[in-house]
């Protein structure tokens, strides 16, 4: 009788073992080191995933998202005037060959600023962001701070030459004076332009696409520690030997673009400090990059 007890109660043991291994598990999974900092989360090109890129619809759900930084790429059109534009050209996130048919390759210098207005830069992503304009830097900026939106702007000067305009644009709104912007380009002499006409602790990330990243790592990092404050990869090529030789030469990491949550979670825990991403609501929901703010 006695020894028939003790195996009953063995099992009912193994049993609520077994039921409760799932609820330990994901406990063990949910535990963070505190030491370990967060993945900055950037909202590539607003939250391109769910609104068309580049457009004020897009830049408020990066916001209400609540991204570390709002990545904005700026060109100047043909009067000079910044505009948030990732493409050279227009074909592909506007009508321009409807409104301008005899204007190919609709290339936005060619555009002044009124005839880029006449756009329409919502219908191509989905038809219920018809009428969306290519905004300018200016009204990006108006509308964050109307907004009250506290999230810095992450520029990327998609051509050299405009560095000057874009600074004064944001000394006028105040953003240089708070340190509300990080700056990137593929472009090195655009970074250098915009060193001398930034305060110091302003970051410039030196981006690099994926055959420069594959030529010579120590090289390229030695490079551009000189002139920049980091260096933004693409997700092909980070690895946690690239992310160790960066963080030796005190540059920070930068990952684009990381959409799937596997590998949002993976650079995560590689201890990237930052990755752009169309959806800038999944970090949140992954353990890996639930962390303490960075800085
Ligand atoms: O800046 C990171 C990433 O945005 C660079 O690529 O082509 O999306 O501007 P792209
Ligand atoms: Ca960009």
């Amino acid at each position: 009788m006695y020894m028939r007890r003790i195996t009953v109660f063995r099992f009912y043991l193994c049993t609520l073992f077994l039921l409760s291994l799932p609820i330990v598990l994901a406990a063990a999974a949910a535990w963070q080191p505190s030491s370990q900092p967060k993945t900055a989360v950037i909202a590539h090109r607003g939250a391109s995933g769910y609104a068309p890129e580049h457009t004020l619809s897009s830049y408020r759900l990066a916001a209400r998202m609540q991204a570390d930084y709002i990545e904005v790429d700026v060109r100047a059109a043909k009067d000079g005037k910044l505009v948030a534009l990732h493409d050279a050209t227009l074909a592909r996130t506007t009508n321009a060959e409807t409104v301008y048919p005899r204007r190919a390759p609709w290339r936005v210098n060619d555009f002044s600023f009124a005839e880029l207005r006449r756009l329409d830069a919502g219908s191509w992503f989905h038809p219920r962001f018809a009428g969306e304009r290519i905004p300018t830097l200016d009204e990006v900026i108006q509308m964050l701070k109307a907004e009250r939106v506290e999230a810095p702007l992450y520029i990327e000067t998609k051509q050299p030459g405009i560095e000057e305009a874009v600074v004064h644009l944001l000394k006028k709104h105040g953003f240089l004076q708070q340190r509300r912007v990080m700056f990137q380009s593929f472009h090195p002499e655009s970074l250098q332009a915009l060193r001398p006409l930034i305060p110091h602790g302003i970051r410039l990330i030196q981006l690099v696409d994926e055959k420069e990243a594959h030529s010579g790592r120590d090289e390229l990092l030695q490079q551009i520690a000189v002139y920049a404050d980091g260096i933004g990869l693409p997700l092909s090529a980070v690895t946690e030997e690239w992310v160790r030789a960066a963080h030796g030469r005190g540059l920070i990491v930068h990952v684009y673009t990381v959409n799937e949550p596997h590998d949002l979670a993976r650079l995560c825990a590689m201890g990237v400090d930052g990755l752009f991403t169309d959806y800038p609501d999944r970090p949140g929901r992954i353990a890996a990059c639930r962390r303490l703010p960075r800085h």
